[in-house]
């Protein structure tokens, strides 16, 4: 075991109020694509960039386009939890994790068995209309072509956060009392540069940060340990 996984280990067998905090980089070991990396999707060629593809205003004008690209590229496809997904759900079984984090809407999460998951930016596993927020079951979205539309009319969508939409307001209060009680915050898988969710990690007080994380990010240099290696490979050695 490399110096600095086996030093992880030791911070967290010490640890009884772990937090994890994460993003794309957790489940691309899944198969996921994350958004940023070089083969991730905002690197891929669309008639338009993916961050205009997943804003509200988008979705409104150009359900169409918006579904061609859903269909093809925010598709599960199966996937299922790879280690680091299921060492969490262990360590919340243990009773040293209080809370997951996520900026990922894959649900891979509560697969591996967590229960306590913020999933700030929603989950693709439900859907409403758009209309009359009807609930709609998530294959709605998810399976066939074009674009589902509910009884009144109105357009179904996936319950994920469009870029111009705000967050939930209780998700992102959750999210800072759990932070700012953790005596050890994991962040994992993303390049924090997403507002606000990037911004949670400022209420950390304790003296473990952790950042495990294939490149870097602007938090590397506050953190008290830093692993540049796939999350999965390095939580499967824990
Ligand atoms: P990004 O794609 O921006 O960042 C993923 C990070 O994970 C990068 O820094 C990668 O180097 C790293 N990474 C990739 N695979 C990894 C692995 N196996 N182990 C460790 N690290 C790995 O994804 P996010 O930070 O999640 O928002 O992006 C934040 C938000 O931007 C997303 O939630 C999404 C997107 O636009 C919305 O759609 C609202």
């Amino acid at each position: 075991m490399d110096d600095s996984v086996r030093k992880l280990k030791e911070l967290v067998d010490g640890s009884g109020n772990i937090v994890f905090f994460g993003g794309a980089g957790v489940s691309t070991e899944s198969g996921i694509p994350d958004f940023r990396s070089v083969d991730g999707l905002y690197n891929q060629k669309y008639r338009y960039p993916p961050e205009e593809i997943l804003s509200a205003s988008f979705f409104r004008k150009n359900p169409e386009e918006y579904y061609r690209f859903h269909h093809d590229k925010l598709r599960l496809r199966g996937a299922q939890p790879n280690a680091a997904h299921r060492k969490l759900a262990e360590w919340e079984a243990e009773g040293k994790l209080k809370a997951v984090i996520t900026q990922n809407i894959d649900g891979l999460h509560q697969a591996a068995g967590s229960k306590n998951v913020i999933e700030l930016h929603g989950s693709l596993l439900r859907a409403y209309c758009a209309r009359c927020g009807r609930r709609y079951p998530a294959e709605t979205v998810n399976d066939g072509e074009g674009v589902p539309y509910c009884d009144c009319g109105g357009v179904i969508r996936p319950d994920i956060v469009f870029y111009e939409e705000g967050l939930d307001q209780d998700d992102m209060y959750r999210a800072v009392e759990y932070i700012s009680h953790a005596d050890m915050l994991i962040i994992g898988g993303t390049s924090l540069v997403v507002y606000p969710a990037a911004g949670l990690v400022r209420y950390y007080r304790g003296s473990k940060l952790v950042l495990v994380n294939k490149g870097e990010t602007g938090a590397d240099r506050d953190a008290d340990l830093v692993i540049h290696a796939p999350i999965g490979e390095v939580f499967s050695q824990l």
